[in-house]
């Protein structure tokens, strides 16, 4: 167990039926690279709704230190003058990028394809995540890793290059980070990126690059993937960007509201990109009680209301090919699963194993813990469910890990007996409002 004296614990006991109308905040990986295309072009890129969250503010915080000047005018609304492409400063300081992965692999891609070095660091869950998908690309582009941890690890000190070479990539995994980083990385380039992936990721980059001026074209490639084209020394153009809600952050709020009996909610403006909707159709493929409203377009995404409701659970299967659009809504899935009828497989979940934790290994901990029937074979999770009911009583292992914190406090929600888990700090990372978002619903946490 965590001997962290800062570690702050956090019970979760059932509750009555939830009700009412939540908008959750904006999603994480647009805020991101809403900094970090703001830092890219010359003049001021205004973003309302970005998620004010550790991760994405420590992504500011590095975006200011290459250059970029940055404002909050409001609550989620934000002003960024960049320096520009080809024009970014060096840093004096290292750029802490606490947990995110997300900021720090990208920001790695910005870096590498300037000529500039930098210093990446940030807590023990980004110390412990591969760094060597995001430097090997980066170093084919004529990037030099000056400093590293054992396994390329963080801290990193990277050496860019002022004229990237442009490279044809393929991505070892289906990865938008590591998709990114090249990109970001090719926007230097004198000459054309391609990266090649033969799972399509989460595709925010290629339409935020695009809406920024970018000449960038998307192929299929093969049965599932894409072939993205970048042509290098764009001129980007500053844009106003709206954020729509982040899907990853709504399917906490979602999967409450189906397991607690009698809840009837409406959870407002979900992003619904095909890309991050993988969570949604397990949901309603186990039963789910979700009804799809008002589908409309904000900031260039497709979102909707969902209304939901308490529902009765089916155990399905989950196929690998459907892990890219639902990545980091596994271990929520995995706390649904307790409660359905039958047996939920989740196949193919080897990424799992290099996300903020070991979710994978931390999702099974975490249900066995409950006693709930977990086992994992190879890289599948598999999990019997109680039929509506779980025993709950567990106290579970965090692992400065946001998602676990958040999935196991739902648990606790429907479950026979409390749920406790160890640390609620790193909920902040990705969702600071998750605790009155809930309470407004009739959830408390003690
Ligand atoms: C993200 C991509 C995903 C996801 C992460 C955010 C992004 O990681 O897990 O939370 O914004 O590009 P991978 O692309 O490495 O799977």
């Amino acid at each position: 167990m965590s001997q962290d004296l800062h570690a702050k614990p956090l019970t979760a006991r059932a509750c009555g039926p939830l009700r009412g109308r939540v908008k959750p905040p904006g999603d994480k990986s647009i805020s991101h690279r809403a900094f970090l295309l703001g830092l890219l072009s010359v003049g001021e890129t205004r973003v309302e709704g970005l998620l004010e969250g550790e991760d994405v503010l420590h992504t500011g915080r590095a975006c200011a230190a290459l250059g970029a000047k940055i404002e909050r005018l409001g609550e989620g609304s934000w002003s960024i003058f960049g320096a520009g492409l080809g024009s970014l400063l060096e840093p004096s300081e290292t750029l802490d990028f606490g947990n995110a992965g997300t900021g720090s692999r990208l920001m790695m891609g910005v870096v590498g394809g300037h000529g500039i070095t930098a210093r990446f660091d940030g807590d023990a869950s980004l110390r412990k995540r591969p760094m060597r998908r995001i430097l090997d690309p980066l170093v084919l582009m004529g990037a030099q890793v000056l400093e590293q941890a054992d396994g390329g690890r963080c801290p990193i000190l990277l050496k860019g290059t002022p004229e990237p070479a442009p490279i044809e990539y393929r991505t070892p995994v289906a990865s938008a980070q590591i998709k990114s980083a090249v990109l970001f990385a090719g926007l230097n380039a004198l000459g054309r990126t391609t990266v090649i992936e033969s799972e399509a990721s989460r595709d925010h980059t290629e339409k935020m690059l695009r809406f920024f001026g970018a000449d960038l074209r998307c192929e299929p490639f093969g049965e599932h993937g894409r072939k993205i084209t970048l042509e290098g020394r764009p001129e980007l153009r500053p844009r106003a960007i709206a954020v729509p809600v982040d899907p990853s952050s709504a399917a906490f709020l979602i999967a409450a509201a189906v397991l607690v009996k009698g809840s009837d909610i409406v959870v407002e403006g979900v992003m619904m990109n095909p890309l991050r909707t993988g969570f949604l159709t397990t949901l309603l493929e186990m039963g789910a009680r979700i009804d799809i409203l008002e589908r409309r377009e904000e900031g260039g995404e497709d979102v909707a209301d969902l209304r939901v409701r308490a529902s009765e659970l089916t155990g399905v299967d989950v196929p690998a090919a459907r892990a890219p659009s639902m990545i980091d809504e596994y271990l929520i899935l995995g706390v649904v699963a307790a409660f359905a009828r039958g047996v939920t497989r989740m196949n193919g979940l080897h990424e799992l194993r290099v996300k903020e934790s070991d979710r994978l290994a931390a999702t099974a901990a975490g249900l066995l813990a409950n006693s709930v029937r977990a086992s994992i074979e190879g890289d599948d999770l598999i999990v019997e469910g109680g039929a509506g009911a779980c025993p709950g009583g567990g106290l579970v292992e965090t692992h400065l890990d946001h998602r676990l914190a958040m999935s196991f406090l739902v648990m606790g929600l429907a479950s026979q007996n409390s749920v406790r888990i160890d640390d609620e700090t790193m909920i902040a990372t990705s969702f600071p409002t998750f605790r009155p978002l809930m309470a407004q619903l009739g959830a408390e946490f003690s």
